[in-house]
């Protein structure tokens, strides 16, 4: 397996377990992580989970928790059973939250002997606009509200944001290099846009700072994934 296959994450965007063991199966050798997300966790509980482990591969568990912080930790010390990779958390649940996540991660690991699982945030959902943000009495421009809640759950011990490659610059600047960014919107030169409206390709994506990309239908969608998966790995090393 090469270095690019573990700053890839595959999103396992899918509908079933079969679908998703087939993605597994077929490019564990060409990408390390898998990210669980809703959808399919909530169709295929901690088995897809396994799944991935039993091919050799590691979870990204995309589940986003957001709830009063004792209910976020608990949450995390399952997914620390579960042995993940790397899990997502709204840094809109405050810094109480995010603080407790993190102990709960660390704590969870040190009694199964195994190293705690990455915790990075959302920070301002993309799907929202500056008015969707007025409508709920946010008055910063998205940008600043990003650093802010970027810069606040470094605080609270958290090791990066999930975050466009456009935004990763700024939030490097105010984080530090060694804040990991985890940026989805990638597209290789010359693939459908999808929904997406502003995609970097891989190697901008590297550029700009992303540690970890997250890509979905140009390899789910690809007529040969393996060999789609196999190109994008060429082009980030
Ligand atoms: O298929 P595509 O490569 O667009 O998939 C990107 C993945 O990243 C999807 O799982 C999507 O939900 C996720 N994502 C995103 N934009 C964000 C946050 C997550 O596209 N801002």
């Amino acid at each position: 397996m090469s270095s690019a296959s573990e700053n890839i994450i595959l999103a396992l965007d899918v509908e079933t377990f079969e679908e998703a063991e087939y993605f597994v199966k077929t490019l564990r050798n060409t990408i390390g992580i898998f990210k669980v997300g809703k959808q399919l966790f909530t169709r295929c509980g901690p088995k897809i989970i396994e799944t991935v482990h039993d091919h050799k591969g590691k979870v990204f568990l995309d589940l986003k928790y957001h709830d009063i912080p004792n209910t976020v930790a608990r949450a995390v010390e399952e997914a620390v059973k579960l042995k993940v990779f790397m899990l997502t958390i709204h840094a809109m649940g405050g810094m109480e939250m995010m603080q407790e996540a993190v102990a709960s991660s660390i704590s969870s690991a040190r009694t199964m002997s195994a190293p705690p699982p990455l915790i990075v945030a959302v920070t301002i959902l993309t799907s929202l606009r500056q008015e969707d943000l007025g409508a709920i009495g946010i008055d910063l421009p998205i940008e600043e509200a990003v650093s802010r809640l970027a810069v606040l759950a470094k605080q609270a011990g958290v090791k990066g944001v999930v975050a466009s490659a456009q935004e990763a610059k700024r939030i490097k600047a105010a984080c530090g290099n060694d804040f990991i960014i985890v940026t989805p919107g990638i597209r290789p030169q010359d693939t459908s846009l999808d929904d997406q409206k502003r995609v970097v390709t891989p190697k901008e994506a590297l550029r700009s700072g992303s540690t970890f990309m997250v890509i979905g239908r140009p390899i789910l969608k690809a007529s040969d994934p393996l060999k789609a998966a196999q190109e994008i790995a060429r082009e980030v090393e």
